[in-house]
């Protein structure tokens, strides 16, 4: 069976808690798509020449999770060529049996548009730079500000912006326990599973 779920939203709205969840309780594949961005922003050197040759090594460094690395992904993330040659391994791994999530920014408006399950995950700014800031700690404000640049950036880059699919459904996180939160993505996904 293939199966396609699409997660996008901005950052720290919880994307990845929620895909990593339904991945487990349906027994899916899960990719993060934002993982393959931040490597390729700290891999230093011409970012299209490190897009191109992006090895598993450079996707299990322990640094991909600062918030460096995810300044640095959404810059290079604004390069089309970048964006091109990270494009069919995304389309691969949707596309294989046992079904998907990939949980990104363009998954249900470019990567997969044809995802039987598109998802669209935000919260407000201030919670989720709270959420990040007790992941990463360090000044809040700092992460306030490193969130809102991010979003911005995002969402107006010419090239697959941040948006939500006309038909992707929306779950706002802001006032929601992760248990709710993955509660509403399971029941999106169930009630679209085939018989
Ligand atoms: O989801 P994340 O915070 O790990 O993503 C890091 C950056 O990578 C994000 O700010 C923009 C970019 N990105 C993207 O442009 N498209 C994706 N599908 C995933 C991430």
């Amino acid at each position: 069976m293939k199966f396609t779920v699409a997660i996008d939203g901005p950052a720290a709205a919880g994307k990845g808690t929620i895909s990593r969840a339904v991945a487990e309780r349906f027994g899916f594949a899960h990719l993060d798509t934002g993982a393959l961005y931040r490597a390729v922003g700290v891999k230093g050197g011409d970012p299209v020449e490190a897009a191109n040759t992006l090895a598993p090594a450079d996707l299990a460094r322990d640094d991909l999770r600062s918030l460096e690395a995810g300044q640095a992904a959404s810059k290079v993330a604004v390069i089309p060529e970048v964006r091109a040659a990270l494009l069919e391994f995304q389309r691969k791994f949707a596309a294989q049996e046992g079904g998907a999530v990939l949980d990104g920014r363009d998954i249900g408006t470019v990567i997969c548009p044809e995802a039987e399950v598109k998802l669209f995950v935000t919260a407000s700014a201030e919670v989720r730079a709270h959420r990040r800031w007790l992941e990463v700690g360090g000044d809040e404000a700092k992460v306030l500000a490193e969130v809102r640049e991010r979003d911005e950036r995002d969402m107006n880059r010419a090239d697959a912006p941040l948006k939500p699919a006309p038909d992707a459904v929306l779950i706002d996180t802001s006032e929601m326990s992760i248990d709710e939160a993955v509660a509403r993505a399971c029941a999106e996904i169930t009630a679209r599973l085939p018989a």
